[in-house]
């Protein structure tokens, strides 16, 4: 018996005339429906629609080999030096793949040079920027525990500027098996200092958590961007990471610092946002880029069609507030 069997006996059971003793009892209850035409779907309908669907075949869409770094287009302009910013915040959902992804395209558009590195097992911004992730055959994973080098991970120019170091769900058994590897917290820095001197820019997309793929993060990074959510409980967590990044500056990367704190889903109708937005400048002043992003479902969006905000809709809010934050970015050296 299938879900719609199941559907009609219910649609029968809760519609169905009471059953009486008397043929009289029908009638008035026959009339009544002829008068209200019946808004509900036809069951039967639908069930051959379906079953049409699930007998035409999909039409095969090619799919495009992945381009390896040999491929890479000759980079454009001299390099300086090269900085290493991982977009942290232990808080889930607060913009860090968001801002990973359209700061690098915002980056490349402007003319630099960036590797984007998906250190997060969701892998939210190699398939937000249009990687399959079924033509993975190695990803960061690979770099972080079996020794492979970081170019033969990175996929080259995904978009103007940008190349990515993807990650695959393979990538969430890497918490667990660095705990036994030794100097486990320095595999990511090993891997993105062979890079060094090839990037204007390399942003690193962190989990929300404060495992070891973030202490990576913490060890190989220069600086650290720190998106905050402008809704309610927004520092939650802030204080934790401050904590984090103290204990790694200490013992394993001295010059570690804050870069920016970014203020994300900015909403200007609502006093919250800028009770949060006062919050935050009280808090870390000048470290506040001048400009929040907006709450925009344009950005929302463009993930779902494999596309930074810059190409999905370059006049939006949401392009113009990425290209201010990269500005800055760039002014801020
Ligand atoms: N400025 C914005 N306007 C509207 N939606 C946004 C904005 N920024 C992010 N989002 C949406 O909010 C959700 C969370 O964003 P995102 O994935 O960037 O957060 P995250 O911090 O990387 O999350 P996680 O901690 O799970 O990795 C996503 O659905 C994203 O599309
Ligand atoms: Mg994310």
């Amino acid at each position: 018996m299938g879900f719609f069997d199941g559907l009609k006996r219910d649609n029968k059971q809760s519609h169905a005339p009471e059953a009486g003793p008397s043929p009289l009892n029908q009638e008035p209850e026959v009339a009544q429906r002829e008068e209200q035409p019946s808004i509900e779907p036809n069951i039967d309908e639908i069930e051959v629609t379906i079953r049409e669907r699930e007998s035409t075949p999909f039409e095969a869409v090619p799919v495009q080999p992945l381009k390896s770094y040999k491929d890479k287009a000759p980079v454009r302009h001299v390099i300086g030096h090269t900085k290493v910013i991982a977009i942290i915040n232990q808080k889930g959902g607060v913009g860090k793949s968001t801002t990973a992804i359209n700061l690098a395209a915002a980056l490349g558009e402007m003319g630099k040079q960036v590797l984007l590195v998906d250190l997060d097992p969701q892998g939210n911004c190699s398939s937000g920027l249009g990687v399959e992730k079924s033509l993975i055959q190695r990803c960061i994973y690979d770099v972080l525990l079996n020794d492979v080098p970081i170019e033969d991970v990175i996929i080259p120019d995904i978009a103007e500027g940008v190349d990515i170091a993807p990650a695959t769900i393979n990538l969430a058994g890497a918490e667990v098996e660095l705990v036994a590897e030794m100097a486990r917290e320095n595999r990511l820095k090993d891997a993105v200092g062979g890079m060094r001197g090839r990037y204007d820019f390399i942003l690193i997309d962190c989990p929300p958590s404060l495992g070891l793929l973030t202490v990576n993060a913490l060890v190989a990074a220069d600086k650290l961007l720190i998106p905050i959510q402008c809704e309610f409980y927004a520092l939650e967590g802030v204080t934790k990471l401050l904590e984090s990044m103290k204990r790694v500056k200490s013992r394993l990367n001295p010059t570690l610092d804050i870069y920016g704190i970014l203020l994300t889903m900015y909403d200007s109708r609502t006093t919250l946002s800028k009770q949060v937005v006062d919050e935050v400048r009280e808090y870390f002043g000048r470290l506040v880029f001048s400009t929040p992003i907006p709450r925009t479902v344009k950005l929302s969006e463009a993930p779902s069609f494999g596309q930074p905000i810059t190409q999905y809709d370059p006049k939006g809010r949401g392009s113009l507030a990425y290209i201010e934050i990269a500005k800055e970015v760039i002014s801020r050296g």
